[in-house]
């Protein structure tokens, strides 16, 4: 099997030496800590759905289990099934429990929290009835009228529920800020430049811009925080993070799964539009961005979007020396037989949907100027894994190649992801012993090294910042509309050129996706 397009260039290391977390004699802080959350209730309009079930209410469940929820909350589940409490509750907790929360013990009281509301999402008199039943729960329970809606449904519904619930009065917040109103919409925000934003106008029809929440659960990922902290905590990275020191970034987020019961979506959305137009502009510009004068959302939010804004735009007329896609096709993905991506149910067999894509992007500014940035993400690949490697230069003159007479390896910082919650560097050592030779050896930090306090997963830390009213891990609209109007072309030119077909390369399910990403880099 070939390697990973991006592990080239990092031998097997053969020694390992990990880091020791200093204390600094400071209590190991508990995660959930800060300003105690305002009662509300949060509405999970799609909640017989996918993403309820496998991440919102498991991530409620553990923030509950953990005391990081607000005192009292209420969880209204909103979805055409008919169903009542009990039944409801009942679904939830099998989804709980498949999702590896063993803490049962706790789930009585927070299903307690937990209520079902049938409605039909096209109708607005449901929304009006769904108005007054909150304002019972509010008396009832003490919720204060603060109110999340997180729509987890198709976004082909996202316009309709926000102006059914605008029309309700529901997007409405009081005068002296203490009753707040918020809306959580998930990726994709609209499928390119011109429907995000036609999505973001209906939106502001009825909320402001405070009340939009913009999610994008890799935001809120432990590791992909940390990307800044390393980055401008620390005084020795910034010095050689540039065009002088690094020579190319690459960003990888593979994984095994393949497109599951997810046809529906997938197909309109492929690769690009999955990940790429999202997560991975999130990876790319938090590597890439400059210092913001202080750690406040909106100059974090400012400096990121100057990145996109920086984004060479896309040479369409050599798509094939900056962009490979691909399609997965049955193999064998963690020991077991996989199908490909056109026998899985709902994948139209004339399908030119692209599972995988590997491009090659350039930042036109001073610190990034001729440095490429090779992102790529793929379904049923070999591995999960996501990082960022940072491949720095090799040294400009080696003192020992003619008494060793090898190459020198290059350093490489990698911000793991997943599986491994790390920071790793990668650098030369003297091999013991009387010849002289060199070894590459790693330096490792793991995240939960040391750390006792509950580690957020990342729809927890985005629901907790929601209830704060802290939009730093969320899009921001501008941003949003850069990164589209970065890869609506290149969508557009995929999708309507004649020899469509021929631009997506197969690639056997368990491997590290088409051969000929490879020519990226040497291009
Ligand atoms: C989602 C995509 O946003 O991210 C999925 O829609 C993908 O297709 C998922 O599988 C990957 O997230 P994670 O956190 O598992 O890397």
């Amino acid at each position: 099997m070939k390697t990973a397009p991006f592990e080239e260039g990092i031998e097997p290391q053969p020694a390992t030496a990990s880091c020791q977390v200093e204390d600094f004699g400071i209590a190991p802080q508990n995660c959930l800590g800060g300003e105690p959350l305002s009662p509300c209730i949060i509405i999970i309009f799609g909640a017989s759905g996918d993403l309820t079930f496998r991440k919102l209410i498991p991530a409620l469940f553990r923030l509950h289990c953990n005391m990081g929820l607000p005192h009292p909350i209420r969880i209204v589940g909103c979805a055409r099934t008919p169903m009542d409490d009990g039944e409801f509750r009942e679904s939830l907790k099998t989804g709980v429990l498949a999702g590896g929360v063993h803490d049962v013990s706790c789930w009585d009281a927070f299903a307690a929290c937990v209520r079902y509301r049938p409605l039909e999402y096209l109708d607005p008199g449901d929304y009006r009835l769904l108005a007054r039943y909150l304002e019972e729960l509010d008396e009832e329970s003490g919720t204060q009228g603060n109110r999340i809606f997180y729509l987890a449904v198709p976004p082909a519904l996202y316009e309709t529920v926000s102006r059914c619930l605008g029309a309700a009065g529901l997007a409405q917040e009081g005068m002296d800020g203490k009753r707040w109103s918020r809306i959580v919409v998930e990726k994709p925000f609209g499928r390119d430049l011109e429907s995000a934003a036609v999505l973001d106008r209906v939106l502001h029809e009825n909320f402001l811009e405070h009340q939009v929440f913009r999610i994008d659960h890799y935001l809120a990922k432990e590791t992909v925080q940390n990307v800044l902290m390393l980055r401008f905590a620390n005084s020795i990275f910034e010095p050689v993070w540039n065009r002088q020191f690094i020579e190319k970034v690459k960003i990888i987020a593979a994984e095994t799964l393949g497109v599951g019961k997810r046809a529906g979506y997938y197909e309109e959305a492929g690769v690009l539009r999955d990940m790429f137009q999202n997560h991975m502009m999130q990876l790319l510009s938090l590597t890439a961005m400059e210092p913001p004068s202080h750690f406040e959302t909106e100059l974090v939010r400012d400096e990121k979007s100057k990145v996109f804004r920086a984004l060479r735009p896309f040479p369409v007329e050599q798509l094939y020396e900056f962009l490979v896609s691909g399609r997965y096709e049955a193999g064998i993905v963690d020991g077991a037989r996989v199908p490909g991506y056109l026998e899985e149910p709902g994948v139209s067999s004339g399908s030119l949907t692209p599972t995988f894509a590997s491009m090659k992007v350039f930042i036109d500014n001073w610190r990034w100027q001729g440095v490429p940035f090779y992102l790529t993400s793929g379904k049923r690949l070999a591995k999960k894994l996501t990082e960022i490697q940072i491949h720095f230069r090799e040294v400009p003159h080696s003192i020992f190649r003619h008494v060793i007479g090898q190459r020198i390896h290059k350093n490489v910082l990698t911000l793991g992801i997943h599986p491994d919650e790390k920071i790793s560097l990668v650098f030369q050592t003297k091999n013991p012993g009387a010849t002289l030779r060199l070894r590459p050896v790693t330096m490792d930090f793991h995240y939960s090294q040391n750390y006792a306090g509950p580690l957020l997963d990342a729809y927890e830390k985005a629901l907790i910042d929601c209830m704060r009213g802290d939009q730093m891990l969320f899009w921001r609209q501008d941003a949003v509309e850069l990164t589209w109007s970065f890869l609506s072309p290149i969508l557009e030119r995929c999708e309507t050129c004649t020899d469509r077909s021929r631009m997506i390369f197969p690639y056997e399910a368990g491997t590290w996706g088409p051969a000929e990403a490879s020519r990226l880099e040497e291009g």
